[in-house]
């Protein structure tokens, strides 16, 4: 199979650019900035902050580490890294949870990116025109309740991921993200600017950076674990199944903080562009999955030039929730490969119109099927809280354990380039302090 012999990045900035394009997604610009508007503000984004250096980057780390050591899909990597150290096969569970995670991931991303070409089509439509916060949330409360165009734009969303990987072209999406990304970042800070022109800018800086330790729960520390796995791609054999085409001359380290730091100012960016906006119309903090979109539009439709501004930035928007969700699909894909007699294309569409079914039920649930299905939770947050802040944290520890644990530590510590002092550090980080931190946030908030 070609894809065991596999070809390499070209260079460094390739593998950036791909990683960065998984990573940088919805989760920077949709999620982050509800949930740090759900739990309270700055105390959550300390937490995040935290969860990022001390364990998204030793994870991310391992999972390249183990990607570029097994050279395989994510299960077969994990069971053929197990055999080599003499440790038990289970450890393919860590590969296998991982694909599963990103089907179920997939499915209601893919709603979330149906919203963000509708919002785009709202753009040039002049729908955000001149528009009080009532309109642009009657304009969203519209969508949600209306199952067809949730449908129409789920739809659209998932034929793109699946055209674009049955055609097996995602390696030309690097070009794209190299000039998209970059851009976006533009827009986010034309979109500060008009956050400073609110008067309300200093008190979104207070809400979002001046932490209020009253305001943090297990529950809070918990969703803010899960979601440093959810934007960074972790715990989903994603960055795993990169590092196998990963060469060997490349500095994981050095790379791993180059993609967490993009990730991390785009989410940054995206909070304190929305918060003066929230601020100066008084809308509900805690409006949840719809924040952006009673937001940004209001930006949009009373600057000048919002028009195309709102246009280009749901553009990339949906370009970056396109990267993203590719990343998403890809492993599945690989996976049905590998282990059946599909081909590619087949592979695909079975994966692709798998997720697409389930997330119809996750879009069914924000209007037709609300009532909940289990732990008061309907399908969509239901398949968000079990892959956030179950699946991915436990995935993750089992990278991280496995590379810490059972590859011989010497190795690891030369393939990290690390000096004296750095072995140190590595070591009671990846060995002591990151799976320590999951497990007890992972129980804690559990209970
Ligand atoms: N990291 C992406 C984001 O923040 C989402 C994603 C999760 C992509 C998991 C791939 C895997 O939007
Ligand atoms: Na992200």
């Amino acid at each position: 199979m070609a894809k065991l012999a596999h070809a390499q990045w070209s260079s460094r900035m390739t593998f950036v650019l791909a990683a960065a394009g998984s990573a940088v997604g919805l989760g920077n610009i949709w999620k982050f900035p509800y949930m740090v508007g759900e739990s309270g503000g700055a105390a959550f984004v300390f937490v995040y902050l935290l969860c990022i250096a001390l364990i998204g980057l030793p994870i991310l780390v391992s999972e390249w580490l183990l990607g570029r050591r097994g050279q395989k899909n994510p299960a077969s990597t994990m069971s053929e890294l197990a055999r080599t150290a003499n440790k038990p096969k289970a450890w393919a569970i860590v590969g296998i949870s991982g694909i599963v995670g990103a089907f179920l991931i997939l499915s209601f991303y893919s709603v979330i990116g149906g919203w963000s070409l509708y919002y785009t089509v709202n753009s040039v439509s002049g729908a955000f025109s001149g528009q009080d916060a009532d309109g642009i949330g009657a304009l969203f409360n519209g969508m949600l309740s209306n199952p067809g165009l949730l449908l129409l734009g789920h739809s659209i969303f998932m034929l793109l991921v699946i055209g674009i990987v049955a055609r097996g072209v995602t390696k030309g999406l690097e070009g794209a993200v190299r000039i998209l990304m970059p851009v976006l970042a533009l827009l986010l800070v034309v979109l500060i600017g008009y956050g400073m022109s609110t008067g309300h800018f200093g008190e979104a800086l207070t809400y979002m950076f001046n932490p209020d330790w009253n305001k943090l729960s297990a529950e809070t520390v918990l969703a803010a674990l899960g979601h440093a796995f959810f934007t960074l791609s972790l715990g989903m054999g994603i960055m795993m199944a990169y590092g196998s085409y990963l060469g060997k001359e490349i500095n994981l380290l050095q790379t791993a903080r180059t993609v967490i730091i993009m990730d991390t100012v785009i989410a940054l960016g995206a909070g304190l562009a929305i918060f003066p906006i929230v601020f100066a119309n008084n809308l509900d903090l805690a409006s949840g999955p719809g924040l952006i979109f009673v937001t940004l539009p209001l930006a949009f439709g009373n600057m000048d030039g919002g028009l195309i501004l709102g246009l280009m930035f749901f553009l990339l928007l949906t370009f970056a929730a396109l990267t993203s969700a590719i990343s998403l699909l890809e492993p599945v894909v690989e996976f049905i490969e590998e282990r059946t007699p599909l081909s590619r294309v087949m592979a695909t569409v079975v994966a692709g119109v798998g997720a697409w079914l389930l997330g119809i039920a996750a879009l069914l649930s924000f209007n037709v099927w609300s009532e909940p299905l289990m732990f008061g939770l309907g399908v969509f947050d239901l398949l968000d809280t079990l892959t956030s802040k179950i699946m991915l944290p436990l995935t993750g520890l089992g990278a991280i354990l496995f590379a810490a644990w059972c590859l011989d530590r010497k190795s690891v510590e030369a393939e990290l380039e690390l000096s004296a002092t750095g072995k140190s550090v590595w070591n009671i980080i990846a060995r002591y302090v990151a799976p320590a931190g999951v497990i007890a946030v992972f129980v804690t908030g559990l209970i």
